[in-house]
């Protein structure tokens, strides 16, 4: 098989077996050099794209099962989408460097496992994926993905960037309640993610011009209405972007930036949990 034959596989496909397809270990030699950019991923009729609008449980409701179920259906879903973005991004930029696209592969093969993870955890709550609406946030910002740099800044500073944070909060959260299964399920998480956005900061600092500013040059890549409050959780937790790699100026000028969302999550929660307090990582008893 080619990589662009595997990337078509994943978005054209329809079933959650298909998009867990891992990616080979060998491939034929690519022949297609066009860029392909697919406007939507083939779905069977469960897990077709809606606009109803779900609510996601509240931290302090997450003792109840039922909560802890519709939360890591939402994480789910994001799995899936970045799965299919990132064979889309194979297809679309077929002359990034080898090392990128090998690492969209890398990956794609790590957010199966995410997806499996959150599949089995949610039927042991008793959510089935598809249940409940499924939106397409990160199909959304097509029109962003322009090249690959722009692509970066927008999968991967931004959006994983944001998984970041919230890895870390639902993993102090789960913790909190008891449940360390689902509370261990997001270290794993948060420890790929911290290579995911690594991985997206080398294809985005490649594209930065000789003395030029990272924070600047990534405003310059992200368009309005998308702001740079997607690349953060409501609670930021910076020690978890210079895991990633991410420059120390980028990493306060995120966390100096504000908007008028700024402020309006209730913070309560923050105190109850104890969250951001310390970072949980995996093998931490050892560290
Ligand atoms: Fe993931
Ligand atoms: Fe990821």
């Amino acid at each position: 098989m080619k990589v662009s034959e595997y990337a078509k596989h994943l978005l054209l496909a329809g079933s959650l077996e298909d998009k867990l397809l891992p990616p080979s270990r060998q491939w034929e030699e690519e022949t297609e050099f066009t860029s392909i950019r697919m406007e939507a991923p083939g779905r069977s009729p469960k897990f077709q794209f809606s606009d109803k609008k779900v609510k996601i449980p509240r931290l302090e409701h997450l003792n109840l099962q039922s909560n802890r179920g519709l939360s890591l259906h939402h994480f789910a879903n994001h799995e899936l989408m970045a799965i299919e973005l990132f064979a889309w991004a194979l297809l679309a930029f077929p002359d990034a460097p080898r090392s990128v696209r090998n690492g969209f592969l890398k990956t794609i093969e790590e957010e199966q496992t995410h997806l499996k993870l959150y599949l089995n955890r949610m039927r042991d709550f008793g959510i089935d994926f598809g249940d409940i609406p499924l939106n397409y946030i990160f199909w959304k910002q097509l029109g962003q993905f322009k090249t690959l740099e722009s692509f970066s800044a927008v999968m991967s500073i931004s959006f994983e960037g944001a998984n970041l944070d919230y890895a870390q909060i639902y993993a102090q959260v789960f913790s909190y309640f008891g449940d360390h299964l689902t509370s261990d399920i997001m270290i794993t998480i948060f420890e790929d993610e911290v290579k995911h956005v690594k991985r997206g900061l080398r294809a985005f600092e490649r594209s930065i011009p000789e003395n030029g500013n990272h924070w600047d040059h990534y405003l310059s890549l992200i368009q309005f209405p998308f702001t740079p409050r997607r690349a953060k959780g409501y609670l930021y937790l910076p020690e978890t972007r210079s895991l990633a790699g991410m420059n120390s100026a980028f990493i306060q000028s995120l966390g100096d930036y504000q908007d008028e969302y700024t402020g309006r999550v209730n913070l309560e929660s923050v105190k109850k949990f104890g969250l951001g307090e310390r970072i949980l990582r995996k093998n931490r008893l050892d560290s």
